[in-house]
């Protein structure tokens, strides 16, 4: 099939790439110039692993390709995929300009009929609102569906490949055959793909990433309980997620979920329900909770130095907000790097690929060191605020020849008890004895 997909950021490349993988010829289009020139030389402009492969696989066998001229990509596209940003707006609604703006441009530059799928997360309604701009724009029928992504960055290729699920939202029966025929080759192993309506599928997006949010959340102020009671975070995780109806995944406590996601459509689902005149409290809590959570590795520090942590230096081990990204957005580390900084700490970091994002936020403001090592000189403490692979089994005789004081505050419970004590390290971490 011919495919369109407007905006080329993490859920838009993924998209593209991935249905030119099962031989569609897809065309991705963004106004930002510079990167579609980026990737029209074969760079790929985020890091995301198994995403290079399929990349370069495509661009190679011409089934994909990058644009800047809207016309040229929705002319004989069959289905446009729109996969915008809805940043939040200045009262936490989802800001819904690039998706209806995008809308009205397609409107005004179709000649025949078309899909019109939108993966963005997006408030209830929105399918509405792009229908009836549509509608004012243009006499040339389209179907809108909603087609949220449940792509976690990081294995985002592998979710798009082999999905759970795929949600569709639409009442079009000519609508329903097509995106059929489009998932088939993603759904071989007899994962669903669930028809609902357009409504409900904009809901369940919103619905799931909350629900998550509430488990983490749940799962940390459990820990927080374990520290006070004396009960290790480790065992009741276990001990719980062994219960089918609970789960085994996404029980890790640790210093608060972060990401473009989940803070942002948390907020986004609460401001829908104020304006429905409905108190949403379990996500209100959940907000609220996940705010403390996100400095609480702060608040041990400041308490083991006395209350008093200027002039004392940290190193911080990951910055982004959870591995295999180069994603900070929302990610503790940055809320901990400013706690510090305004305790009158100084702060070095390391991480393996977020470093660049944290510059263009910091700036002189921290030191960056070149590996999980060096960052170490000097520090009176480690705080590790992500749990990357590399920092699991460190090399602790060349870490302890280099850090001042062998004590380390871990928000991502990386090491075993038993180890740090034999290793003579005072060793914080979540929901655990010290
Ligand atoms: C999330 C959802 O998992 C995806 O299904 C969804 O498509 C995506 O948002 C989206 O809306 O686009 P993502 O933000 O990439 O994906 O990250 P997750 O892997 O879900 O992690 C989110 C946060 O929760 C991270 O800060 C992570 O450290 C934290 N987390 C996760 C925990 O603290 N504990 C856990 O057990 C799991």
């Amino acid at each position: 099939m011919k495919i369109a997909v407007i905006g080329t950021g993490y859920v838009g490349l993924v998209t593209g790439t991935c249905l030119a993988e099962t031989g569609n010829d897809v065309t991705c289009v963004d106004i930002n110039v510079a990167k579609i020139q980026k990737m029209q030389a074969g760079e790929l402009p985020i890091y995301e692993p198994g995403l290079d492969l399929l990349f370069h696989r495509n661009i190679s066998q011409k089934r994909l390709t990058f644009t800047t001229d809207l016309a040229l990509a929705v002319k004989d596209a069959q289905i446009i995929f729109m996969a915008l940003p809805t940043p939040p707006g200045g009262d936490g609604a989802a800001d819904l300009s690039y998706i209806l703006g995008a809308a009205k441009d397609i409107a005004h530059l179709i000649t025949d009929y078309k899909i019109i799928v939108n993966k963005s997360t997006v408030p209830v309604g929105t399918a509405d609102k792009v229908s009836a701009i549509f509608k004012t724009y243009t006499d040339i029928k389209v179907d809108v569906v909603s087609n949220p992504e449940f792509l976690r960055e990081g294995v985002a290729v592998d979710d798009f490949m082999k999905p759970d699920r795929v949600v569709l939202g639409t009442t079009s029966e000519h609508a329903k055959k097509i995106m059929t025929e489009l998932y088939a080759p993603y759904v071989r192993q007899g994962n669903p793909i669930l028809f609902m309506d357009e409504r409900s599928s904009e809901l369940t997006k919103y619905a799931a990433n909350s629900f998550l949010a509430t488990k983490i959340t749940f799962m940390n102020e459990i820990a927080n309980l374990c520290e006070l009671l004396g009960a290790d975070v480790d065992a009741v995780r276990k001990g719980m997620g062994s219960d089918e109806r609970i789960g085994k995944r996404f029980l890790f406590p640790g210093i608060g979920y972060g990401g473009s996601c989940f803070p942002k459509d948390v907020q986004a689902l609460v401001k829908a329900s104020d304006e429905n005149v409905y108190d949403f409290k379990i996500l209100k809590s959940v907000m609220e909770v996940n705010e403390l959570q996100k400095t609480i590795l702060v608040d041990k520090v400041i308490t083991y130095f006395n209350q008093n942590i200027s002039g004392k230096h940290f190193a911080i081990w990951g910055l982004a907000f959870k591995p295999e990204t180069d994603d900070v957005r929302e990610a503790p580390a940055l809320y901990i790097i400013k706690a510090l900084l305004d305790n009158g700490a100084s702060v070095s970091v390391f991480d393996p690929e977020g470093m660049e994002n944290v510059k263009s936020i910091f700036e002189d403001k921290i030191n960056y060191a070149t590996d999980q090592y060096s960052v170490l000189e000097g520090a009176n403490a480690l705080l590790i605020a992500t749990e990357w692979s590399v920092f699991r089994n460190p090399d602790f005789e060349k870490m302890s020849a280099i850090i001042a004081d062998r004590v380390i505050f871990d928000g991502r419970n990386l090491f075993e008890l038993a180890k740090m004590i034999e290793l003579g390290y005072y060793y914080n971490s979540i929901g655990r004895a010290l």
